[in-house]
């Protein structure tokens, strides 16, 4: 991505403070795990079963899907910590050969959780090997090659696959079909994302009034990515420009510089809708036409653009592609007059 975008609901990699805030500002307990009621509830009954059993069993492979933000990452180690359990991280693209797999896995011990993120890009031939490692913890390698190849089956501890994708869609069924608990992370209640911010404030050691905490919910895209990105700007220009306490006129004037209008969009949101109103009125698009309009990926609009618009009812999708929204076009008239 091109410019960096405070509301972008990307982690920006490049950003070594922000990724090591990450890290601060990660929940480590169901109780510190703000909102998922669902979620929460369901993985706990499955973790005080496991522990209550005693018998040996590890927890079944977890799946969390969702829009980019929300916490999945952040889950897994909930997850792990609850279970009292070490967490292995790993991604799908960082698996490259099933001879990398198999050394992560031989590598686990009984009861560990193997998080792997971004499950989607995992490679095929990697993939086939999870299956049997998932299923009856055993790994099949090949040793050897032409004529003198045998296969041989080893035992594997009884682990815990976490799975993460911000796609469903893109994950072969068989795969799938390994996990015993499958969730989706939802957007948060806005009072939840409240508690996010007076959470982040206190453990970044800033002071914010309510009115300001509230404002910002209303900002942050449901997110708590974006909550917690958001609250550093306005502490930022809190420090530079008042006393470093938060009140709502900072926070206003912080967002005003942003240009984030009161849904939580940025320009360059406002910009891909724009361009599709433009060009094709309230005509479906095709993602790779709106890419082509932005000068973005196609890959970016569908995980980081467009979840949030379609929860907002901004943009529609239809098999003939995505549409704008009547609501978007009012949303757009009403902010050229927030911004003039
Ligand atoms: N329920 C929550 N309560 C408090 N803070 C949260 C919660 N969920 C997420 N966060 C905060 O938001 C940040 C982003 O969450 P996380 O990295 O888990 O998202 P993710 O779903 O894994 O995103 P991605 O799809 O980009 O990997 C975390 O650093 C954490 O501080
Ligand atoms: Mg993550």
């Amino acid at each position: 991505m091109g410019i960096e975008r405070v509301v972008d609901t990307a982690v920006h990699e490049d950003d070594p403070v922000e990724q090591a805030e990450e890290v601060t500002l990660r929940p480590t307990t169901f109780v510190d795990y703000i909102g998922q009621e669902r979620l929460k509830k369901n993985l706990r009954v499955a973790i005080d079963a496991v522990k209550k059993r005693d018998d040996g069993t590890a927890l079944d492979h977890v799946l969390l899907y969702g829009p980019p933000g929300l916490g999945k990452t952040t889950m897994a180690n909930v997850i792990a910590h609850e279970m009292g359990a070490n967490l292995r991280v790993t991604s799908g693209p960082a698996i490259e050969r099933a001879g990398d797999l198999a050394s992560i896995l031989t590598n686990l011990q009984e009861k560990d959780v193997l998080f792997i993120d971004e499950i989607h890009r995992l490679r095929r031939t990697v993939e086939e090997i999870l299956y049997s490692a998932m299923e009856d913890y055993k790994l099949d390698i090949v040793i050897g090659k032409g004529p003198a190849a045998r296969s041989v089956r080893l035992d594997l501890p009884k682990f815990t696959v976490i799975g993460a994708t911000t796609r469903t869609g893109s994950l072969a069924g068989p795969l799938r079909d390994r996990f015993g608990l499958i969730h989706r992370l939802e957007y948060y209640q806005l009072t939840e994302v409240e508690q996010i911010i007076s959470r982040t404030a206190s453990i970044l050691g800033s002071s914010i009034d309510t009115e300001a905490t509230k404002l910002l919910a209303t900002r942050s895209r449901l997110t708590p990515r974006i909550a917690n990105r958001l609250i550093k700007r306005v502490r930022d220009y809190a420090d530079v420009n008042g006393t470093g306490y938060i009140d709502v006129e900072q926070t206003k004037a912080a967002l005003r510089l942003m240009e984030i209008d009161h849904l939580g969009l940025d320009p360059a949101d406002r910009n891909m809708l724009e361009l599709m109103m433009e060009n094709y009125g309230d005509r479906p698009v095709g993602l790779n036409t709106i890419a082509a309009l932005t000068g973005d990926e196609a890959a970016t609009i569908e995980d980081y653009y467009e979840p949030y618009m379609l929860q907002m009812g901004l943009i529609e999708r239809t098999p003939r592609g995505r549409a704008v929204t009547n609501k978007a076009k009012k949303h757009l008239a009403a902010v050229k007059q927030e911004f003039n």
